[in-house]
This record gives C-alpha cells, structure tokens and sequence, in this order.
C-alpha cells in the first residue's frame, strides 16, 4: 500500500510531486508528504490526513527545488499522525526517504542504530532506512561520486521485507536513488526530466516512456539520464516500454466518481479484453501462450489463486475450467494458498489473477508455485507488474487504469479474459466444438448487452434510497450464481459499510435464515435456467419470513412475488456475471453515495495490498 512519487528536472518538483500523489491517493490516505532539496538542504513538508491537507501547508508554494520525493500512506506501523507520515530523515538531517512496505527485521535494525548514537522520533519501520544509510555512509571513507550509492546499497543489504524507496541526500542534490524488493515502483522518463511512481497512470500526463525496476536492482536518476545498478553495483542496461493508455482515461471524464466511469467503461473493456481472440473460421488465439495437446493433457489440476475481487473471477473461471477442459480447478485466495503447503508439482498449471499485479500475498504463492516446478500463468491489468515479471506466461485484461478502490471494469474483465482462456485450452484439447462455438458467438453480443444492461440504473437507485439506512443486507445465489453473490455482497460492504453476507441459496436453512427478519433485504441473482426453481423456493422462505427482495434475473419470473426484479439481458450461463453484477454495482454505488461516504476512497483499504 502506500504511494510514492519521484520527480528531478528543471521545473519546480512540488506541484508535480502533489499531482502524482493525488492519483496515488487510493493506494492509501493516512498522511502524505514531500521532500525537495532546496539550496543543497533538505526541506520536509508532511501532515496526516488526506493530500489536500498537504498543500494548504503554510510555505509549500514557496519550495522551488526541482529534484523532490513524495508519499501518501496507509499506515501499518504507527498510527496516523504527522510523525510517522513520510518522508523521514536521519538525525544528522542528511537523507530523506519515502518508502512502501514493510521493513520486517526494523526492531533489531532500530537496535542496533540506537546502540549506535540514533535516536528515533517515530513508530515506523521506515525510519531505520535514512538512519542505516548515513551510518554506512559515515562508515564510508571514500567521497567519489558513488559513495551516496554504495550507502543506499549497503543499508538494502541489511533490510529484511518489502520495499520500494526514494532516497535523496543533500550532498548529492542532483541525484535521487531508487530502489525496490516485491514493491512496486516504475521510472518515467522524459526530456531532461525523470519520474518515480508507484504505478503508470499517476505520471502518465508526463510521460508514456518507462523503465520497469526488476526486485533488488538500484537506480540513480539524473535530469538527464537514469544508471541502473544491481546488488553489487555492476551497471545494467535497460530499455524503456512505451505505455498505450492516455493520459485521459485516468481522469474522471464528468463522472462524479471515478467508480462510475468505470461502471460506464465495461463495455469498452470487455470489447477491448476480447480484442481479436476470435473470427468465425478459426481457433482462439493468444500471441503470448504457446500450449499445445500434449501439454495440456500433462496438466492434471489447475489452481487460481488471488486476492479479494480477483479471487471471485476466479470462480468463474474454475466453472468455464472445469466445464469446457474437463481439468479439475480450484480456487484459493492466495494468502490461505501461500501457507497450506498445496498440493503443487509439475503437474499442475496456477494462474494467478491480479488486477495490479502487485498484491504481495499473490506474488508469493506465484513464487511458490513456481519453486514447486508448477506452471505458473498471470493474468492481469498492468503490463510489466510483478506478477508478469515472475509468471512463466502473462495475459493481460484491456480495461485501462482502475483509479476506483472498489474493482468493477477490472473484475469483469478478468471474468471475460478468464472464460476466453478457458475456451482457448478447450479448442487445443478438442472438445465439444458446438458448445465452443455458440459461446464465441454470445461473447461477441455481450459488449452491446452490458450497454442495455447500464440502462437499468434508475430502478436500482430508486431501490437504494429505500435501502440505505439497513445493517445487513443477504446476498443469496446458485451455481455461477453464487459467485456473483460473493462479489456484490463484496462491494456493498467495501463502499457501504453495510455489514452484508453471501450465502449458496440452498445453505440458507442450515443457519443463516435465523438471522431473516422483517424488512430485511435480501438480494437474490437467478440466472441459470437448471436453478431457476431451486433459487425461487429458496426465496420463498425469506418471503415469509418478511424479507425484502430485490431480485437480478435474466429469467421469466412472477415480478409480483418480488418488491423488486431487476430485468438483465439473457447470455451464455459461462459469462452471465458480466451482466449481472453489473445491477450490484450500481446498487453498492448508489448506497455509498445516498449515504455521503468516500466511494473511490473506502475507509481502511487500498486499491493494490502491497504487504502481506
Ligand atoms: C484490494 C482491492 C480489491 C482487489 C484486491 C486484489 O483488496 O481493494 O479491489 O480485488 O486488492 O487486488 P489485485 O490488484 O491483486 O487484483
């Protein structure tokens, strides 16, 4: 979590600096900072709170250094308050540093530099890094123009855990060093200017030209040139990446909530995330992936694993998996994967799904996937995140920046990216082509059917005036269903803070409907026409026990038995969910607004969880 932003060039740094850190703002907003080098001294701006609070400080427009770190945090060690918000410096004032992650062995390292003379002024794990970095750099007899370097590197050397950091020091003021270990961090380069980000689409109005940080190599930018070194210091060379995304699709646009722009954009990125997989004559295509029968036939179980929105199209993946290849899959979220010793070998095939890429839990059941001898595939958002970089193949969603911390572009696509994968290892294996086909076919129809699906928003706003003072909200389904009752119950309580449930409709009695009372609402998701029934009874119950129903169905059903039924367009049951989580969305969007609360910005959680 956190973000961190970077600039050195010859414009004054700070507006630039706060530019990128309110794009940064969703990956957390405890406290933000910045940090210039004016007149070869460090100033440090910082206050806790929300980026506005930082430039309302007093003195902030007269900083005219153009070399500057930023930082907005979510706060793991230490409270929010204005001394543990970043940047920190070393008692001697010499460095300062912004950092994302966690510095896991900072007792013993906060030990060992108070045996040493240093005093710590904050609960935070990060103040060790500027403190371990001016002790190797007193250590450090030599004055050439390495020594800032050798210090940053010898101070990596000793940190234990996940980092990425910016680090100036005043004695070098034409220098920033960067580097980073299963945090993301990437390097914008311009024309005799260079930026840090966090992530792409904060600095992509500056530039569309990137260097992409590899785990323990260093950087030191320059105005006019970017040195990569790693661990030892021998120099490596790289190539930029030029991004496709402009700088627009991260703005909002005239939507009052980037939310709702990317509610609205689900029909471009589903259309994109198709792309041209498919045409009437042949087989489903990926540039990127190269299985063949007999690979796949050796590949005896598949797992999913992800975090949070990513895991629940995971689960329609498994359905599309287990239906069309006849491959038995299962899906984990990676932080319960990564510590049950799974059943991994070289038999087995894990995807991982990951919007960002950069979800710390993800990328270390990946790594563990990949020391078992697994396959191991990543589908994700973010061309050059880490998860692509680990992964022995990569697929990528075309939904454009998330800014949004609750997913919804992003989750559809990976839905539909998902469900294509599935069908492109059932094409290599041969199996049923009718089916194949007529799924293709639907897939194509689907972009316009999300259209007339947003069309719907009005009955469901109006539903949620009604709805938005309850505590509990019960979201109930079957089959595929259910997968989509675990997401929308996931978004009312991210945006909401209703306390919400999602159960299998049938699991009902076995618990939950004790808890069914007058005028509660329970949402209920029919579209598998096999289920219709079975759902429909199982809403009979809650009925007489006085629930409240809103009811999303493709299906024809007695609207009279319902207080409301939200009518979606029929599709192919392998990608129902991209219609119909798109009524939840709207629903967990209206109630967050009815209720005034922050919806691109929840309380207590980030877009991408960088720390375990
Ligand atoms: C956080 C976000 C969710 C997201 C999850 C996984 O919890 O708030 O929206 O689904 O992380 O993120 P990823 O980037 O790995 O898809």
């Amino acid at each position: 979590m956190c973000g961190i932003v970077g600039y050195i060039g010859n414009q004054k740094a700070s507006p630039i600096l706060i530019n990128g850190l309110i794009r940064l703002e969703y990956r957390g907003y405890d406290s933000a900072g910045i940090s210039t080098i004016e007149k070869n001294e460090l100033s440090i701006m910082k206050d806790k709170g929300r980026v506005k609070n930082l430039y309302q400080l007093e003195g902030i427009d007269d900083l005219t250094g153009t070399i500057g770190i930023a930082h907005t945090r979510w706060a793991t060690h230490g409270k929010p308050a204005k001394e543990n918000s970043h940047p920190h410096l070393d008692n001697s004032k010499t460095f300062s540093v912004v950092h994302n992650g966690i510095i896991e062995n900072y007792n013993e390292l906060r030990k060992f530099l108070t045996e040493h003379g240093y005093t710590f002024y904050s609960q935070t794990d990060t103040e060790v890094i500027p403190n371990l970095v001016h002790y190797y750099y007193n250590k450090d007899e030599n004055s050439d123009s390495l020594k800032f370097l050798r210090a940053v590197k010898n101070a990596c050397t000793d940190l234990k855990g996940s980092y990425a950091i910016e680090i100036l020091c005043k004695d070098y003021p034409d220098n920033m060093i960067v580097t980073r270990k299963d945090s993301p961090l990437v390097i914008g380069k311009g024309e005799n200017e260079n930026y840090i980000s966090s992530d792409i689409p904060a600095i992509l109005s500056f530039t569309r030209n990137f260097y992409l940080l590899d785990d323990l190599e260093l950087a030191v930018l320059e105005r006019t040139q970017v040195s990569f070194y790693n661990l030892d210091l021998k120099p490596i060379s790289k190539d930029t990446k030029t991004i496709e995304w402009n700088a627009t699709s991260a703005e909002k646009d005239g939507y009052e909530d980037f939310m709702l722009k990317e509610i609205y954009e689900q029909p471009t990125a589903i259309r994109e995330t198709i792309g041209a997989k498919f045409n009437e004559a042949s087989k489903c295509e990926f540039d990127e992936l190269n299985f063949t029968k007999d690979s796949l036939s050796n590949i005896s179980k598949i797992y999913i694993v992800a975090c949070g929105t990513a895991m629940h199209a995971g689960l329609v993946g498994k359905n599309a998996i287990e239906k069309l290849c006849k491959i038995t899959t299962e899906v984990d979220v990676a932080s319960e994967f990564r510590y049950r010793n799974p059943l991994v070998d070289s038999h087995t095939l894990c995807i991982f799904i990951s919007q960002s890429g950069e979800t710390a839990d993800t990328i270390a059941a990946l790594k563990l996937c990949k020391e078992k001898g697994a396959k191991t595939l990543a589908i994700s958002n973010v061309i050059g995140s880490s998860i692509t970089r680990e992964a022995d193949y990569s697929i990528y969603t075309h939904a454009g920046p998330e800014i949004a911390v609750a997913s919804t572009k992003a989750y559809t696509s990976q839905v539909m990216l998902i469900v294509i994968l599935a069908i492109y290892f059932a094409e290599i294996l041969e199996m049923d082509t009718d089916l194949l086909n007529t799924l293709k076919k639907d897939i194509m129809e689907l972009p316009a059917k999300i259209e007339e699906t947003l069309k719907l928003s009005e009955n469901i706003l109006d539903f949620s005036k009604k709805t938005y003072q309850e505590k509990d909200i019960f979201f109930l389904g079957r089959g595929i269903d259910e997968t989509v009752a675990k997401e929308g119950s996931l978004k009312l309580k991210e945006i909401s803070y209703i306390h919400s449930e999602s159960y299998p409709a049938g699991e009902l009695k076995h618990g939950p409907i004790a808890l069914i009372e007058n005028d509660i609402t329970v949402v209920s998701i029919i579209t598998d026409p096999n289920l219709v029934e079975k759902t429909v009874s199982n809403i009979q119950e809650v009925i007489t026990r006085g629930a409240k129903t809103l009811i999303i169905t493709n299906q024809n059903l007695d609207e009279n038995m319902f207080d409301l039924t939200i009518r979606i367009p029929e599709t192919n049951p392998f990608i129902s969910p991209i219609l119909s989580i798109i009524p939840l969305q709207l629903f967990s969007y209206y109630i967050s607004k009815e209720k005034g609360l922050d919806v691109d910005k929840p309380r207590n959680l980030a877009k991408s969880v960088t720390v375990e």
